[in-house]
């Protein structure tokens, strides 16, 4: 199976690299990494082997069967189509075709089934792909009417710039400075006064858990972290839920590690949740404002999970499936 890689010298890009060798997904002979111009003929090493970086044009593009876009929206939208008409199949991690009607937006333990013959697969915002794996377990038994969601979100959401910007003091990438600081603004802002990022929240979490009606409302917020993103959830269901059911409906579940004893002090958080695979969830209790509702508290790895091991559990589902005809 030959792989690409485009954007592989930055954070998303070098994680996809390092989970497939790691989980042994591709031969290093099959896989090539592009990146723009500036990084055109660098060495990388990943797990003891040296990659050659190439550039991305039209020239360099050859046939793949797989392409994982890690590049940002701009050049997804100028060279996806150029790798999929040499046949390859595409799964972007930008938000350049979330929205699109036929292309799907997929949580491989939700709705993998939708990209079986997809050409171009739109991998979710790393803020939702956390929160809609507890929201899809949980409305699988329980109807979910609204959900106001609030995010903590660590600086490495925005690449490598924002690493920077949090340990060098910069200002690449943020418009104020982040250390001992938090940003209420992710992402543009918008006509009804909230951002692009609270947006894609709402739309994608629809999107993903199929359900137009589900009410949402998202605050997404930066913070002085390095990686992981946390999340404090609010979710009201049609009708009032037990707790011990709904704790019982997440230990189980596939991708969700609860992490759930306050007595304990165990609870979700960045130094725990970093370089794992699961979204981690905790404090789970009634909302005693409102006898439908709860809260919980949720963290991720937003570059694991919320992005590269996402987007390569996409493609192990799929050959998966064409194994089993
Ligand atoms: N970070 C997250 O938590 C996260 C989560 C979900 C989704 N995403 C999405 O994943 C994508 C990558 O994010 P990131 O955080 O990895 O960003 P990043 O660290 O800034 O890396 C950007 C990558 O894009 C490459 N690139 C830029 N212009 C290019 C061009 N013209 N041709 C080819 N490659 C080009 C860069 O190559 P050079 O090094 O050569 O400049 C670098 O490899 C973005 O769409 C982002 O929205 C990120």
């Amino acid at each position: 199976m030959k792989i690409a890689v485009v954007g592989a010298t930055g954070l998303v890009g070098r994680e996809v690299v390092k989970i497939l060798l790691d989980n042994n997904v591709v031969e290093k002979d099959d896989l090539t990494l592009y990146a723009s111009k500036s990084s055109a003929g660098m060495l990388v090493l990943f797990e003891k082997h040296e990659f050659e970086i190439l550039e991305l044009n039209k020239r360099t593009i050859k046939k793949f069967d797989y392409v994982f876009f890690c590049a940002g929206k701009n050049v997804a939208l100028e060279y996806a189509q150029t790798f999929i008409n040499k046949g390859a199949v595409v799964i972007d991690n930008s938000s350049a075709f979330r929205r699109s009607k036929n292309v799907p937006l997929i949580v491989p333990e939700i709705n993998l089934q939708l990209a079986v013959g997809a050409k171009l697969i739109a991998n979710p915002n790393c803020s939702t792909i956390g929160v809609s794996l507890p929201l899809y377990y949980l409305s699988k038994q329980h109807s979910i009417k609204r959900v106001v969601v609030s995010t903590y979100q660590a600086v490495s959401g925005a690449g490598q710039k924002g690493i920077e910007d949090l340990q060098n003091g910069t200002n690449k990438k943020f418009a104020y400075q982040i250390a001992n600081n938090l940003i209420p603004q992710i992402d543009s802002l918008l006509a009804n006064g909230y951002t692009f990022e609270e947006d894609k929240m709402s739309f994608e979490l629809k999107k993903i858990l199929q359900n137009r009606f589900l009410k949402v409302c998202a605050t997404c917020v930066r913070v002085p972290i390095l990686n992981c993103h946390s999340e404090s959830i609010n979710i009201e269901f049609e009708n009032e839920p037990n707790i011990r059911d709904l704790r019982k409906i997440l230990s189980g579940a596939q991708g969700v590690c609860m992490c759930d004893n306050l007595k304990n002090n165990i609870y979700p958080m960045p130094s725990e949740a970093n370089g794992k695979d699961e979204v981690f969830v905790g404090r789970i209790r009634k909302d005693i404002s409102n006898k439908r509702a709860i809260n919980m508290f949720i963290c991720f790895d937003n570059i694991r999970k919320g992005a590269a091991l996402n987007a390569v559990q996409i493609v192990q589902g799929l050959e998966r499936l064409k194994g089993k005809k």
